[in-house]
């Protein structure tokens, strides 16, 4: 298995067109790009970006939190991150007194800096081929689920076997469905300080209106520092804890960026879907992004009308709606792209003699309403609070009605409910009741005529006692007791078993407990059943498709046009070169933008282009010595989600920019890469550096730093 896979990923490629480039190449064989990469100008070898021995960019790059990389720029532990990635960070060291996130915040010394409970920083240490020892006893004469569970058994046993007696860390991940394993083996440290942020107005500059764009003006960064104990080593929070040393930091260029110059990124991208088939794409472009698209977009017009209401309801609800609004810009650009691209048609033609089709559409159609069911409960039956608190009681009457829940379990339970209902009542209930309403009632308008009314005969029968769904909802609103505070807080603070029938004939538990019911007993059960189903034959599929190209051979295939495992959180590298790009026709995009762009966008009367005086005074005094003017540039790295964060570095591996979003038109990229279409967004570290140095005045931090002028 391994000798098959090791060849198999040193020297198989696909034809050009199969995958139009890209690929998100795993740190321990980089080697087979090396040539690739020289001849797209890469003067770094593999060996300085990956080594196990020496020290290499890998030990300069971490998973910042649960969903973002960091890389560190000095001997003492500071590492760079997104702003976006610490937002979360900064919202809580943020009081009215200290408000950091609209002024920024920077550290004058290390005793300033802010501990950050809960924030992790993941060091990668090596990562290694196990596919023959999880293999290992398995054979095809196994069930599926006979080879999962031996499967889980041997990840166990390595595991315990790499981490035993150690501070280490360790996961297997599968690539390529199940066609390979990796073992990754982690250091986890858990002291991280906040270290500086710029002001919103920088860190978030353009907001959601701006989100996933080209041209880009957002200085997207934050400063952190890792600490360990005295021997290096991970630790919990002390104030005797020492900053982090390193094995390796990354260099700051501050050197001119040319159209054509070599970059590279390394880090954590999430989850890509390359080998998906015609019907899952046609899926994701007809049904799912099309229906999470249109209901979200109806939470969008809700929330915007409170949140330029007032300042307060803005706060209120700009970590929602940077959220929503994320995901939902995102699958429009996804399917403009998969159209565009013809992706649908692209993968029919690659499966026309693929005798698994067949199979593979039996699953997919079976499997239709049950997912779209999932997504209309994420999308829409849970959108709204007073559906998340329902549920919550849902869970309580669950708990009543089971004998073997113990009496105390039970009050424990209730008085955990009544805690998150008062948290909920006692914050902003009266301003919230109207936003959360109208989310729920126009959320559930489209669910219904879109969904419920063919799938839940029950619900048709309400809706049409009442003559509308609108009247049906609204009703559900008025009448719950969850409109009720002091009623249901009662209820909870002396609640008895016998009570869950009180609650159990309220009309939003009425409504709820149906469409959970078959979620729970059927849907989620089928979805389980037909994900492994599905698993194994894209198992069977990817498997045909590495040996097709590997039989085929490489001739004058560049290594970028080859086959790479999916994204899933694990660290990797992409490559490409600054590019400019065309979104349509007549127009082409520079592959930089510079602060005259910001002026240009300056509007004091919207919150998302409003400009800092201290911003305009360095521009305008000509004070960006020895920095410059540029914000952000384009290159052609394959990146995606997770990727925020990710150091960007030139052809010796020196940092010249934070990565931070994707163009709109390319997002189709975690399905259908396309070179000419997709672009990764990066911050110019000349601008970030810029804003550390003049803005927020901590010339500590640039002390720091090495930098190449
Ligand atoms: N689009 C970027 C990413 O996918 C940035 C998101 C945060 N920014 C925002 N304006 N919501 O994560
Ligand atoms: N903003 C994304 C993140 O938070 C990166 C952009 C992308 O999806 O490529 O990881």
């Amino acid at each position: 298995m391994k000798k098959f896979f090791t060849t198999v990923c040193l020297s198989l490629m696909l034809p050009l067109g199969v995958f139009a480039q890209g690929g998100m190449w795993l740190p321990s064989l980089l080697q087979a790009n090396q040539k690739d990469m020289q001849s797209k100008g890469a003067r770094i070898s593999a060996s300085d970006i990956y080594n196990e021995t020496n020290p290499s960019v890998k030990d300069a790059v971490v998973l910042f939190g649960r969903g973002c990389t960091g890389e560190f720029v000095s001997n003492q532990g500071l590492l760079f991150t997104n702003h976006h990635c610490g937002y979360g960070e900064i919202v809580k060291h943020s009081t009215v007194d200290h408000d950091y996130l609209t002024n920024g915040f920077a550290a004058k010394s290390k005793d300033e800096e802010l501990p950050c409970p809960g924030l992790t920083v993941t060091l990668l240490q090596y990562m290694k081929d196990v596919t023959d020892e999880v293999l290992q006893g398995v054979s095809s004469s196994m069930t599926e689920q006979q080879r999962s569970e031996k499967i889980n058994k041997n990840i166990e046993t390595i595991v315990d076997n790499t981490t035993k007696g150690t501070n280490l860390n360790a996961y297997i991940k599968p690539l390529y469905y199940g066609n390979q394993y990796m073992l990754y083996v982690n250091k986890i440290y858990k002291d991280v300080r906040l270290v500086a942020a710029p002001p919103s107005n920088i860190g978030k500059f353009g907001g959601d209106t701006d989100n996933w764009m080209w041209p880009r003006h957002t200085g997207d960064f934050s400063v952190f520092r890792v600490y360990a104990n005295a021997d290096n080593e991970p630790a919990e929070y002390s104030k005797d804890n020492k900053p982090y040393q390193p094995k390796k930091f990354l260099k700051i260029s501050l050197k001119d960026k040319q159209e054509g110059d070599f970059t590279f990124v390394m880090g954590y991208p999430g989850t890509t879907q390359q080998f998906l088939t015609s019907y899952a794409v046609e899926d994701i472009q007809n049904l799912e992004d099309p229906a999470r698209i249109k209901l979200r977009d109806e939470r969008l017009k809700v929330y915007n009308q409170a949140m330029n209401s007032s300042p307060a309801q803005r706060l209120r609800y700009a970590s929602d709606v940077a959220s929503i609004a994320n995901g939902w810009k995102k699958w429009q650009g996804e399917v403009k792209g998969l159209k565009f691209l013809n992706a649908v048609e692209k993968k029919k033609q690659q499966e026309i003699s693929n005798s698994l089709m067949p199979q593979f559409k039996q699953i997919y159609d079976e499997n239709r309403k049950y997912k779209m069911e999932q997504l209309y409960i994420t999308e829409a039956v849970l959108a709204s609070d007073f559906m998340q608190n329902t549920r919550r009681l849902l869970n309580l009457i669950n708990a009543s009605m089971t004998d073997t829940v113990s009496d105390n379990e039970l009050q424990t339970k209730a008085k955990n409910t009544l805690y998150s209902l008062e948290a909920y009542y006692d914050n902003d209930f009266k301003q919230h009741r109207e936003v959360d309403s109208l989310i729920f009632v126009r959320t559930m308008i489209i669910f219904y005529n879109d969904f419920a009314k063919d799938n839940y005969t029950f619900l048709r029968y309400k809706v049409n006692t009442v003559k509308s769904a609108e009247n049906y909802f609204a009703q559900i609103y008025g009448k719950s007791i969850l409109n009720n505070p002091d009623k249901i807080k009662k209820l909870l603070k002396n609640y008895k078993r016998k009570d869950y029938k009180k609650l159990q004939d309220d009309v939003a538990v009425e409504f709820l407990s149906p469409i959970w019911g078959q979620y729970y007993n059927s849907t989620a059960l089928h979805l389980k059943d037909n994900r492994n189903k599905l698993d194994s034959l894209y198992r069977i599929h990817v498997a045909k498709i590495l040996e097709e190209y590997k039989a085929k051979g490489n001739k004058d295939v560049s290594m970028n046009d080859g086959i790479f495992p999916d994204a899933n959180l694990t660290l990797r590298v992409t490559y490409g070169n600054i590019a400019p790009f065309k979104p349509k026709d007549g127009v082409e995009y520079r592959h930089y933008t510079t602060i005259a762009g910001i002026m240009e966008k300056e509007d004091p009367n919207i919150y998302d282009y409003v400009v800092e005086q201290k911003l305009k005074d360095i521009y305008y005094n000509n004070d960006m010595a020895p920095y410059g003017d540029r914000v952000a540039f384009i290159a052609t790295n394959h990146t995606t989600g997770g990727n925020s964060g990710s150091p960007v570095m030139d052809a010796d591996g020196n940092l010249i920019g934070l990565n931070f979003d994707r163009n709109w038109e390319g997002t189709m990229s975690d399905v259908l890469y396309d070179k000419d279409l997709c672009r990764n967004i990066t911050l110019d570290i000349r601008y970030c550096l810029l804003i550390i140095d003049k803005y927020l005045e901590a010339q500590n931090l640039i002390d720091e730093l090495e930098i190449i002028k």
